[in-house]
């Protein structure tokens, strides 16, 4: 069978327009600014409108449009869209079923939804790869969107100043024979005994929402934070390190990290279990809090237009999240 190279062809994002300041935050739990930047690195984030225009296909439409620019494509040359999101739209259809009709795409591309939380972007760049390598796609649109705001407990100071709004998209093509440009190398795990670590229990199958959960907040997302904080260290660093290891290529190769931007602390206690200096590791989140799906893909396309990011270099993307899930992508742009 003939197989294919993968690589990323153009990248967009979109952050809401609102911003929240941890100013803004005091006015509303029992916080401040001093505390959150300094356990966090959150300094403010993004927040969606909830009269329309934001939601996270909306988003994801002014963010695939750019990506589409870039890329120098046009919509119908997307023939499969993976969305990945812990808050979509609607429960059905599926986000990038919605997004293909706002795209205005015609040509019945697949369209796949994926919830691995904080991890989808780093599973949706693998997966995309992996399905241009044996031919099932040749143009993947490989979306991170979320509007966490919405299942936040905005009561929960232990939460609610970590969360943010916002999306990310790459288009993941073909590369020409004998591209430098390329996916190089890829790993995704997960281990599902730390569910409990951060979950949303309420408004499921098993327990639908009811009128007693609103009351008492129930239906929002819950999280032990210090638990998160272990296990993302460890995982990210295991797995920075498989990945590497997998493309037969030193760590001093690497010229960017994109790590899941969830708190300074843990992108910097990773760093330093890698061995990997700080100024090699792309930080926004100071400007967007955690917007899970869509951390990895806004630092990477922020990185390019600002110049950091060049064609050629090489690049690791390192995410873990709720399920728990995580996963890593080597790339040379
Ligand atoms: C959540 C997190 C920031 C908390 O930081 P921490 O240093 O572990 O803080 P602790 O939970 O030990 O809390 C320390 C104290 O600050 C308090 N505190 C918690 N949130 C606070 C806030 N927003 N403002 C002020 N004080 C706060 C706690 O109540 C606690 O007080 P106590 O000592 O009187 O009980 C940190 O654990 C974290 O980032 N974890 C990972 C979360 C994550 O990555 N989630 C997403 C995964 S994709």
């Amino acid at each position: 069978m003939k197989t294919y190279e993968a690589k990323i062809l153009g990248t967009g994002m979109y952050a809401p327009k609102k911003v929240v300041t941890n100013v803004d935050l005091e006015k509303i739990v029992d916080t401040t600014d001093q505390w959150i930047f300094e356990r966090t690195g959150i300094k403010e984030r993004h927040i969606s409108s909830t009269e329309g225009g934001e939601f996270p296909t909306d988003m994801a439409l002014a963010a695939t449009k750019d990506a589409l620019v870039a890329a120098n494509l046009q919509p119908n040359d997307i023939d499969f869209i993976i969305f990945a999101s812990v808050t979509p739209d609607v429960k059905l259809p599926n986000s990038a079923c919605i997004l293909q009709v706002k795209l205005g795409i015609t040509n019945n591309c697949a369209c796949l939804d994926i919830s691995v939380a904080c991890s989808g972007f780093v599973y949706g760049l693998n997966l995309a790869n992996s399905m241009i390598k044996t031919g099932l796609a040749k143009t993947v649109l490989v979306v991170g969107s979320e509007m966490l705001s919405r299942v936040v407990n905005w009561k929960d100071r232990n939460t609610c100043i970590l969360f943010g709004d916002g999306c990310g998209v790459a288009i993941i093509g073909r590369a020409e024979e004998g591209s430098e440009s390329k996916v190089l190398a890829g790993i995704l795990n997960s281990d599902g005994t730390g569910g409990e670590f951060f979950s949303q229990p309420i408004g499921g199958a098993v327990t639908p929402t009811t009128a007693a959960h609103i009351e008492n907040d129930e239906q929002f997302m819950q999280m032990k934070g210090k638990e998160m904080f272990k296990v993302a260290t460890r995982t990210l660093a295991e797995n920075g390190k498989k990945c590497l290891e997998l493309a037969g290529l030193p760590l001093s190769a690497v010229d960017w990290v994109i790590p899941h931007q969830a708190n300074i602390r843990i992108i910097e206690t990773t760093a330093n279990i890698l061995g990997i200096e700080m100024d090699k590791v792309i930080v926004n989140i100071h400007k967007y809090g955690n917007t899970s799906a869509a951390t990895c893909p806004i630092a990477f396309h922020e990185a390019v237009m600002e110049g950091k990011i060049k064609r050629g270099d090489l690049v690791l993307f390192d995410a873990f999240g709720a399920g728990l899930t995580a996963g890593a992508a080597l790339i040379r742009y």
